[in-house]
Protein backbone atom coordinates (compact mmCIF):
# COMPACT_ATOMS: atom_id res chain seq x y z
CA UNK A 1 0.00 0.00 0.00
CA UNK A 2 1.45 3.16 -0.92
CA UNK A 3 1.58 6.64 1.53
CA UNK A 4 -1.17 7.73 -0.43
CA UNK A 5 -3.30 4.88 -0.38
CA UNK A 6 -3.05 4.04 3.62
CA UNK A 7 -6.10 3.03 5.69
CA UNK A 8 -8.07 5.62 7.56
CA UNK A 9 -6.16 6.24 10.76
CA UNK A 10 -7.27 6.99 14.47
CA UNK A 11 -6.98 10.54 14.43
CA UNK A 12 -9.33 11.24 11.65
CA UNK A 13 -11.98 10.89 14.11
CA UNK A 14 -11.25 13.65 15.82
CA UNK A 15 -10.72 15.81 12.68
CA UNK A 16 -14.65 14.51 11.66
CA UNK A 17 -16.17 15.47 14.98
CA UNK A 18 -14.17 18.94 13.93
CA UNK A 19 -16.64 18.77 10.66
CA UNK A 20 -19.91 17.92 12.05
CA UNK A 21 -19.11 20.89 15.27
CA UNK A 22 -18.95 23.65 12.61
CA UNK A 23 -21.44 22.56 10.39
CA UNK A 24 -24.14 21.91 13.78
CA UNK A 25 -22.14 25.80 14.93
CA UNK A 26 -23.33 27.22 11.35
CA UNK A 27 -26.70 25.56 11.65
CA UNK A 28 -27.56 26.33 15.29
CA UNK A 29 -28.15 30.13 13.75
CA UNK A 30 -31.23 28.98 12.15
CA UNK A 31 -32.94 27.10 14.90
CA UNK A 32 -36.66 28.16 15.17
CA UNK A 33 -36.36 30.87 11.76
CA UNK A 34 -38.70 28.78 9.28
CA UNK A 35 -35.95 28.28 6.81
CA UNK A 36 -34.93 25.49 6.16
CA UNK A 37 -32.93 25.64 3.30
CA UNK A 38 -31.34 28.80 4.89
CA UNK A 39 -30.10 26.11 7.78
CA UNK A 40 -28.95 23.66 5.42
CA UNK A 41 -27.09 25.86 3.37
CA UNK A 42 -24.88 27.33 6.36
CA UNK A 43 -24.27 23.60 7.88
CA UNK A 44 -23.14 22.79 3.70
CA UNK A 45 -20.58 25.26 3.46
CA UNK A 46 -19.14 25.11 7.16
CA UNK A 47 -19.22 21.27 6.77
CA UNK A 48 -16.90 21.77 3.04
CA UNK A 49 -14.46 23.96 4.34
CA UNK A 50 -13.46 22.05 7.46
CA UNK A 51 -13.43 18.99 5.31
CA UNK A 52 -11.52 20.22 3.09
CA UNK A 53 -8.36 20.64 5.74
CA UNK A 54 -8.71 16.76 6.41
CA UNK A 55 -5.53 15.02 5.74
CA UNK A 56 -7.53 12.38 3.56
CA UNK A 57 -8.16 11.58 0.00
CA UNK A 58 -12.17 11.91 0.21
CA UNK A 59 -14.73 10.57 -2.62
CA UNK A 60 -18.28 12.13 -1.67
CA UNK A 61 -20.18 8.96 -2.03
CA UNK A 62 -23.54 9.99 -0.35
CA UNK A 63 -23.48 14.33 -0.81
CA UNK A 64 -25.84 16.70 -1.41
CA UNK A 65 -26.75 15.08 -5.17
CA UNK A 66 -25.58 16.05 -8.89
CA UNK A 67 -23.55 18.56 -9.07
CA UNK A 68 -25.85 20.84 -11.19
CA UNK A 69 -28.21 20.99 -8.38
CA UNK A 70 -25.18 20.89 -5.44
CA UNK A 71 -22.66 23.13 -5.97
CA UNK A 72 -20.94 21.94 -3.07
CA UNK A 73 -20.49 18.31 -1.55
CA UNK A 74 -21.91 17.02 -4.67
CA UNK A 75 -21.84 13.48 -5.45
CA UNK A 76 -18.56 12.43 -6.72
CA UNK A 77 -16.50 15.29 -5.44
CA UNK A 78 -12.94 14.81 -3.89
CA UNK A 79 -12.36 16.39 -1.07
CA UNK A 80 -9.31 16.66 2.07
CA UNK A 81 -6.16 17.37 1.29
CA UNK A 82 -4.63 14.26 0.63
CA UNK A 83 -3.99 10.52 2.39
CA UNK A 84 -5.67 7.51 3.10
CA UNK A 85 -8.26 6.83 0.23
CA UNK A 86 -12.03 6.98 1.69
CA UNK A 87 -15.52 7.27 0.91
CA UNK A 88 -17.38 9.94 2.50
CA UNK A 89 -21.49 10.34 3.15
CA UNK A 90 -22.77 13.70 4.68
CA UNK A 91 -25.74 14.79 5.76
CA UNK A 92 -25.15 17.97 6.73
CA UNK A 93 -28.28 18.01 8.75
CA UNK A 94 -30.52 15.45 8.93
CA UNK A 95 -33.38 17.35 10.29
CA UNK A 96 -33.73 20.22 8.38
CA UNK A 97 -37.43 20.66 9.34
CA UNK A 98 -36.74 19.84 12.61
CA UNK A 99 -34.03 23.08 12.96
CA UNK A 100 -36.16 25.23 11.14
CA UNK A 101 -39.04 24.18 13.49
CA UNK A 102 -36.91 24.47 16.70
CA UNK A 103 -38.28 20.49 17.17
CA UNK A 104 -35.65 17.96 18.80
CA UNK A 105 -33.07 15.94 17.55
CA UNK A 106 -31.51 17.56 14.32
CA UNK A 107 -27.69 16.81 14.08
CA UNK A 108 -25.06 17.21 11.59
CA UNK A 109 -23.45 13.90 10.31
CA UNK A 110 -20.91 12.43 8.36
CA UNK A 111 -19.67 8.59 7.93
CA UNK A 112 -16.46 7.67 6.34
CA UNK A 113 -14.97 4.20 5.43
CA UNK A 114 -12.77 2.35 3.17
CA UNK A 115 -12.70 3.54 -0.08
CA UNK A 116 -14.99 1.29 -2.71
CA UNK A 117 -16.85 0.34 0.34
CA UNK A 118 -20.09 2.14 0.82
CA UNK A 119 -22.97 1.71 -1.10
CA UNK A 120 -23.89 4.26 -4.03
CA UNK A 121 -28.17 3.99 -4.18
CA UNK A 122 -27.95 5.73 -7.26
CA UNK A 123 -31.39 7.23 -8.64
CA UNK A 124 -33.28 5.61 -5.78
CA UNK A 125 -33.88 8.62 -3.14
CA UNK A 126 -35.90 6.20 -0.71
CA UNK A 127 -35.21 2.68 1.17
CA UNK A 128 -37.25 0.75 3.02
CA UNK A 129 -35.29 0.36 6.96
CA UNK A 130 -35.76 -1.87 9.71
CA UNK A 131 -33.10 -1.51 12.32
CA UNK A 132 -32.50 -2.74 15.88
CA UNK A 133 -29.62 -2.69 18.22
CA UNK A 134 -26.71 -5.76 19.11
CA UNK A 135 -29.19 -8.09 20.72
CA UNK A 136 -31.61 -8.26 17.97
CA UNK A 137 -29.05 -7.99 15.00
CA UNK A 138 -29.28 -11.71 13.85
CA UNK A 139 -32.94 -12.10 13.94
CA UNK A 140 -34.87 -9.21 11.62
CA UNK A 141 -35.86 -9.86 8.42
CA UNK A 142 -37.13 -7.22 6.35
CA UNK A 143 -39.27 -10.18 4.55
CA UNK A 144 -41.42 -10.65 7.68
CA UNK A 145 -44.03 -9.19 8.95
CA UNK A 146 -44.04 -6.05 11.53
CA UNK A 147 -45.53 -8.45 14.31
CA UNK A 148 -42.78 -11.27 13.44
CA UNK A 149 -40.15 -8.91 13.55
CA UNK A 150 -41.60 -7.20 16.84
CA UNK A 151 -41.68 -10.66 17.92
CA UNK A 152 -38.54 -11.68 17.18
CA UNK A 153 -36.94 -7.95 19.06
CA UNK A 154 -38.58 -9.45 22.26
CA UNK A 155 -38.14 -12.73 22.60
CA UNK A 156 -34.00 -11.42 21.89
CA UNK A 157 -34.60 -8.92 24.57
CA UNK A 158 -36.03 -11.07 26.76
CA UNK A 159 -39.60 -9.87 27.30
CA UNK A 160 -42.79 -9.66 25.28
CA UNK A 161 -44.22 -7.62 22.46
CA UNK A 162 -45.55 -5.13 24.63
CA UNK A 163 -41.85 -4.06 25.99
CA UNK A 164 -41.10 -3.57 22.74
CA UNK A 165 -40.79 0.72 21.20
CA UNK A 166 -41.18 1.22 17.68
CA UNK A 167 -39.19 3.98 16.30
CA UNK A 168 -41.55 5.12 12.93
CA UNK A 169 -41.40 8.12 10.57
CA UNK A 170 -44.73 9.85 10.71
CA UNK A 171 -45.68 9.61 7.77
CA UNK A 172 -48.91 8.40 5.40
CA UNK A 173 -46.90 5.68 3.95
CA UNK A 174 -46.58 3.93 7.49
CA UNK A 175 -49.79 3.65 8.46
CA UNK A 176 -49.81 -0.17 7.74
CA UNK A 177 -46.94 -0.29 10.01
CA UNK A 178 -48.09 1.97 12.64
CA UNK A 179 -51.46 0.05 12.67
CA UNK A 180 -49.32 -3.56 12.80
CA UNK A 181 -48.01 -2.31 16.09
CA UNK A 182 -50.62 -1.38 17.51
CA UNK A 183 -52.42 -4.58 17.11
CA UNK A 184 -49.48 -6.73 18.19
CA UNK A 185 -49.44 -4.72 21.26
CA UNK A 186 -45.93 -2.69 20.97
CA UNK A 187 -45.44 0.95 21.95
CA UNK A 188 -44.52 3.46 18.96
CA UNK A 189 -42.64 6.34 18.99
CA UNK A 190 -43.85 8.65 16.29
CA UNK A 191 -40.95 10.82 14.65
CA UNK A 192 -41.53 13.66 12.13
CA UNK A 193 -37.82 13.43 10.93
CA UNK A 194 -34.34 12.59 11.64
CA UNK A 195 -34.04 8.32 10.94
CA UNK A 196 -30.54 8.74 11.50
CA UNK A 197 -31.00 9.35 15.08
CA UNK A 198 -33.87 6.76 15.21
CA UNK A 199 -32.37 4.41 13.99
CA UNK A 200 -28.97 5.03 16.20
CA UNK A 201 -31.15 4.51 19.43
CA UNK A 202 -32.43 1.48 18.90
CA UNK A 203 -29.17 0.56 19.51
CA UNK A 204 -28.29 3.10 22.25
CA UNK A 205 -28.30 1.45 25.53
CA UNK A 206 -31.45 2.99 27.87
CA UNK A 207 -32.77 5.16 24.65
CA UNK A 208 -35.83 2.71 25.43
CA UNK A 209 -36.36 2.16 21.33
CA UNK A 210 -36.05 -1.14 20.54
CA UNK A 211 -36.75 -1.10 16.77
CA UNK A 212 -37.26 1.35 13.73
CA UNK A 213 -39.33 0.44 10.48
CA UNK A 214 -39.87 2.64 7.81
CA UNK A 215 -39.32 3.96 4.44
CA UNK A 216 -36.82 7.26 4.55
CA UNK A 217 -34.20 8.84 3.01
CA UNK A 218 -31.37 6.29 1.24
CA UNK A 219 -28.41 8.44 2.29
CA UNK A 220 -29.84 8.18 5.54
CA UNK A 221 -29.98 4.49 5.60
CA UNK A 222 -26.33 4.34 4.48
CA UNK A 223 -25.18 6.23 7.40
CA UNK A 224 -27.41 4.95 9.82
CA UNK A 225 -25.07 1.48 8.36
CA UNK A 226 -22.21 3.50 9.48
CA UNK A 227 -23.73 4.65 13.05
CA UNK A 228 -24.77 0.95 13.46
CA UNK A 229 -21.81 -0.86 12.74
CA UNK A 230 -19.81 0.36 15.47
CA UNK A 231 -22.78 0.09 17.76
CA UNK A 232 -22.89 -3.86 17.24
CA UNK A 233 -26.68 -3.53 15.75
CA UNK A 234 -27.93 -3.44 12.50
CA UNK A 235 -30.02 -2.18 9.57
CA UNK A 236 -31.52 -3.99 6.10
CA UNK A 237 -32.88 -1.77 3.84
CA UNK A 238 -34.58 -2.20 0.71
CA UNK A 239 -34.51 0.23 -2.57
CA UNK A 240 -37.82 1.68 -3.22
CA UNK A 241 -38.48 3.59 -6.41
CA UNK A 242 -41.04 6.57 -6.22
CA UNK A 243 -42.14 6.59 -9.56
CA UNK A 244 -41.65 4.39 -13.02
CA UNK A 245 -39.43 6.51 -14.25
CA UNK A 246 -37.19 6.05 -11.14
CA UNK A 247 -37.68 2.03 -11.11
CA UNK A 248 -36.44 2.14 -15.09
CA UNK A 249 -33.63 4.13 -13.88
CA UNK A 250 -32.63 2.32 -11.34
CA UNK A 251 -32.87 -1.24 -13.27
CA UNK A 252 -31.15 0.20 -16.51
CA UNK A 253 -28.10 0.86 -13.79
CA UNK A 254 -28.00 -2.38 -12.56
CA UNK A 255 -29.61 -2.08 -9.34
CA UNK A 256 -32.13 -4.92 -7.64
CA UNK A 257 -35.28 -2.99 -6.27
CA UNK A 258 -36.13 -6.92 -4.49
CA UNK A 259 -33.24 -7.20 -2.79
CA UNK A 260 -32.13 -6.95 1.31
CA UNK A 261 -29.54 -4.94 1.51
CA UNK A 262 -28.02 -5.75 4.84
CA UNK A 263 -25.75 -3.45 7.07
CA UNK A 264 -22.56 -4.81 5.16
CA UNK A 265 -24.37 -4.26 2.07
CA UNK A 266 -24.75 -0.58 3.09
CA UNK A 267 -21.49 0.02 4.28
CA UNK A 268 -18.71 -2.94 3.54
CA UNK A 269 -15.90 -1.54 5.33
CA UNK A 270 -13.81 -3.01 8.60
CA UNK A 271 -12.83 0.48 9.87
CA UNK A 272 -15.94 2.83 9.38
CA UNK A 273 -15.84 6.08 11.10
CA UNK A 274 -19.01 7.66 13.06
CA UNK A 275 -19.51 11.63 13.72
CA UNK A 276 -22.64 13.25 14.51
CA UNK A 277 -23.30 16.55 16.68
CA UNK A 278 -26.27 17.87 18.06
CA UNK A 279 -27.89 20.55 16.30
CA UNK A 280 -31.15 21.22 18.32
CA UNK A 281 -31.69 19.46 21.73
CA UNK A 282 -31.66 15.97 21.65
CA UNK A 283 -32.48 12.55 23.43
CA UNK A 284 -28.67 11.15 22.77
CA UNK A 285 -26.99 14.98 21.78
CA UNK A 286 -27.36 18.61 23.40
CA UNK A 287 -28.03 20.47 21.02
CA UNK A 288 -25.82 23.67 20.27
CA UNK A 289 -25.58 26.44 22.86
CA UNK A 290 -24.32 30.12 22.25
CA UNK A 291 -23.04 32.11 24.95
CA UNK A 292 -22.05 35.45 24.46
CA UNK A 293 -18.59 34.76 22.78
CA UNK A 294 -18.53 31.48 23.09
CA UNK A 295 -20.82 28.13 22.18
CA UNK A 296 -20.68 24.95 23.10
CA UNK A 297 -21.60 21.53 21.33
CA UNK A 298 -21.53 18.21 21.82
CA UNK A 299 -20.60 15.27 19.83
CA UNK A 300 -20.92 11.31 18.91
CA UNK A 301 -18.34 10.03 17.28
CA UNK A 302 -17.42 6.04 16.91
CA UNK A 303 -15.01 3.98 15.12
CA UNK A 304 -16.19 0.23 14.30
CA UNK A 305 -12.64 -1.06 14.04
CA UNK A 306 -11.83 -0.61 17.92
CA UNK A 307 -15.79 -0.14 18.88
CA UNK A 308 -14.09 3.11 20.24
CA UNK A 309 -17.21 5.65 21.50
CA UNK A 310 -16.75 9.31 22.33
CA UNK A 311 -18.75 12.41 23.51
CA UNK A 312 -17.11 15.11 22.93
CA UNK A 313 -18.76 18.24 24.71
CA UNK A 314 -16.33 21.25 23.58
CA UNK A 315 -16.58 24.79 23.81
CA UNK A 316 -15.94 27.30 21.23
CA UNK A 317 -14.74 30.54 20.81
CA UNK A 318 -16.26 31.97 17.94
CA UNK A 319 -14.20 34.72 17.10
CA UNK A 320 -11.68 32.11 16.45
CA UNK A 321 -13.70 30.30 14.23
CA UNK A 322 -14.85 33.04 12.25
CA UNK A 323 -11.64 34.04 11.51
CA UNK A 324 -10.24 30.27 11.11
CA UNK A 325 -13.07 29.75 8.72
CA UNK A 326 -14.78 32.60 7.19
CA UNK A 327 -18.15 31.16 8.17
CA UNK A 328 -20.18 33.91 10.54
CA UNK A 329 -21.43 32.12 13.23
P1 LIG B 1 -33.93 16.34 5.73
O1 LIG B 1 -33.09 16.75 6.86
O2 LIG B 1 -33.17 16.30 4.45
O3 LIG B 1 -35.15 17.19 5.67
O4 LIG B 1 -34.37 14.82 5.97
C1 LIG B 1 -35.07 14.46 7.11
C2 LIG B 1 -35.69 13.09 6.98
O5 LIG B 1 -36.67 12.97 8.00
C3 LIG B 1 -34.72 11.93 7.06
O6 LIG B 1 -34.25 11.67 8.35
C4 LIG B 1 -35.55 10.81 6.49
O7 LIG B 1 -34.77 9.71 6.06
C5 LIG B 1 -36.26 11.51 5.36
O8 LIG B 1 -36.30 12.90 5.71
C6 LIG B 1 -37.63 11.02 5.09
O9 LIG B 1 -38.10 11.59 3.91
P2 LIG B 1 -39.53 12.27 3.75
O10 LIG B 1 -39.55 13.51 4.64
O11 LIG B 1 -39.62 12.63 2.31
O12 LIG B 1 -40.54 11.29 4.18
Amino acid sequence: MSDTQQAPDRNLAMDLARVTEAAALAAARFIGRGDKNAADGAAVDAMRLVLNTVAMDGVVVIGEGEKDEAPMLFNGERIGTGGPACDIAVDPIDGTTLTSLGRNNAIAVIALSERGTMFNPGPCVYMEKIAVGPEARDVIDLNAPVKANLEAVAKAKGGRIQDVTAIVLDRDRHQRIIKECREAGAMIRLITDGDVMGALETAWPDSGADILFGVGGTPEGVIAACALKSLGGEIQGRLVARDENEKRQALDAGYDLKQVLTSDDLVAGEDVFFAATGVTEGDILRGVRYQGDKASTETLVMRSKTGTIRRIIATHRLEKLKRQSRVDY
